[in-house]
């Protein structure tokens, strides 16, 4: 379980917070979507929690140890992370991407191999095809799932993910989508997932946390949040998606 309480930032410099006593928790095997626009801390909230950043005030564990009290190697090692705009290294293969973290871990090459080619079927990118491609010679959507591949390449328990979906086209974003509900149903990790789109996060929440100006707006299950909106803000952001949804499922009967 990975808890956050009363978490805040501000960057040196920074007028306002980044992020502004943030208060979440999420459950073993669950997928919480952080739902914001551009700037609300989404990102921010993510690197704390694997101590890319660290909080300025407030307490983060998981598994009920503080992580500032954790050896932050190691913790990375428990968590994996998707980083949004992917970031895989142009000079390494596809494979070698994968094993950045195993290599990291000095888990031998051959060891090494046969996982990165495994993660690659899991992900739909087979390995006689795929392994020894670049970056630059596969598409968005590939270079998306070696991202997928690299995070899980340790077998974490958890996975945080970063609008890891953000930068390819409205059909390969539904497949990628889909992909990571059957990657999810077949290997059963706890998941964040960073999202802007607010259709990205009814298909993939389990929660969503609505996130405006660094605070957390509302916490509640799909339904919940479009049923029952909390506050003003929500109620105007899901106001549409909702006379969608109702539009399509009158449609369909
Ligand atoms: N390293 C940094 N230094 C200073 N300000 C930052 C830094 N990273 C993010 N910010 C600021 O913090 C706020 C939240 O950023 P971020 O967490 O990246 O938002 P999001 O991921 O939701 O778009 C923004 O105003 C951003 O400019
Ligand atoms: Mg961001």
């Amino acid at each position: 379980m990975i808890v956050l309480e009363q978490v805040s930032k501000t960057f040196d410099g920074g007028s306002a917070p980044a992020v502004d006593g943030v208060s979440l928790e999420v459950a073993e095997g669950e997928t919480l979507v952080l739902l914001g626009s551009s700037g609300c801390g989404k990102t921010t909230t993510l690197k704390m929690i694997n101590r890319l950043v660290e909080p300025s005030s407030g307490t983060i564990t998981v598994d009920g140890l503080d992580i500032m009290r954790q050896d932050p190697i190691d913790l990375r090692r428990s968590i994996g992370y998707v980083f949004q705009g992917v970031g895989l290294m142009p000079h390494l293969s596809v494979a070698r991407n994968v094993e950045i973290p195993l290599r990291l871990r000095g888990t031998p090459a051959k060891e090494r191999r046969a996982r990165a080619e495994a993660l690659l079927r899991l992900v739909d990118l087979p390995p006689e095809t795929y392994a020894e491609q670049y970056p630059d010679q596969i598409s968005g959507g590939q270079r998306q799932r070696v991202g997928v591949a690299r995070a899980l390449a340790t077998d974490p328990k958890y996975l945080l993910m970063d609008e890891p979906f953000g930068a390819v086209d409205a059909l390969t974003r539904d497949r990628l989508q889909q992909e990571l509900l059957d990657i999810k149903a077949r290997i059963g990790k706890t998941i964040i997932f960073v999202t802007h789109d607010i259709f990205e996060a009814l298909t993939l929440a389990d929660r969503i946390a609505v996130m405006h100006r660094g605070r957390i707006e509302q916490i509640g299950a799909p339904d919940d949040i479009l049923k029952r909106p909390a506050t003003a803000f929500v109620r105007e952001l899901f106001g549409k998606p909702a006379r969608q949804l109702g539009l399509l499922e009158g449609g369909a009967s």
